[in-house]
């Protein structure tokens, strides 16, 4: 696939199909991953690739945790405020979403359902769990958004799926637990996996982006 092609019809997929992704395709991609580029050539991140029933108990321990009421503590916290722009941002997100298919993202209620899907990893058959050493800085943390990205855009050019998920990190310690990883780690993010079902409703919504005028300064 042409990187451009690439780039332009990744989109963030939140519906899948049941069959499972072979393992040497999942590694393929998650090795295409690894030639990211990094702080002196630190490649500061750690992959956990959960499938199966495993993947369903995880699911069932987090759907458990947000209906016992239990605070969300992700290592990574959540923003309580925004900047102008940005926030407009996610206003027009959310107005969009709305419009086009009834989900009001800013309702209590609503969040509780979104985040039980982000639980159940959209019904996608794999989830992959980003994490690092807490002790890193900043920029390995940065270093592992360019992971995600590349692993993001080399599934889609494999016919793969993919959504990033913030939530699916809400309750850090106990997924951590799950997978019997240090709690000494970051956890950053997760990413469901899998072959999309474009015939959904649920991806049948495209993001838009500003202009990129808005965004560019240019002295001369
Ligand atoms: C760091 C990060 C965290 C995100 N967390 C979530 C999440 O928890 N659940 C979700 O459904 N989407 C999540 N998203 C997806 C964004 O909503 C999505 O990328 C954005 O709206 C742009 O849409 P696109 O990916 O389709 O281009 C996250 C994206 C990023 C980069």
């Amino acid at each position: 696939m042409d990187t451009v092609e690439c780039i332009m019809n990744r989109m963030s997929i939140r519906k899948f199909k049941d069959e499972s992704v072979p393992k040497d395709k999942l590694m393929e991609v998650i090795g295409l991953a690894q030639r990211s580029p990094s702080y002196k050539n630190t490649q500061p991140w750690e992959v956990v690739v959960i499938s199966g029933t495993k993947k369903e108990a995880l699911s069932s321990r987090l759907a458990e945790l947000l209906d016992s009421g239990k605070e969300a503590r992700p290592d990574l916290p959540a923003p309580q405020s925004w900047p102008k722009a940005e926030g407009e941002r996610i206003e027009a997100l959310f107005k969009k979403r709305f419009e086009l298919t009834g989900i009001d993202l800013s309702a209590p209620e609503v969040v509780k359902k979104a985040k039980n899907l982000n639980f159940h990893f959209y019904g996608a058959p794999h989830a992959i769990y980003l994490f690092q050493d807490s002790s890193l800085s900043e920029w390995s943390l940065f270093d592992l958004g360019l992971f995600a990205q590349t692993l993001m855009l080399a599934a889609h050019a494999n016919g793969l799926g993919t959504v990033p998920q913030a939530f699916a990190t809400d309750y850090s310690e106990d997924v951590k637990d799950f997978l019997g990883i240090p709690q000494s780690k970051r956890l950053v993010l997760g990413i469901s996996i899998g072959y999309p079902d474009m015939e959904s409703p649920a991806n049948s919504f495209r993001t838009e982006r500003d202009k990129t005028d808005n965004i560019v300064s240019w002295l001369e």
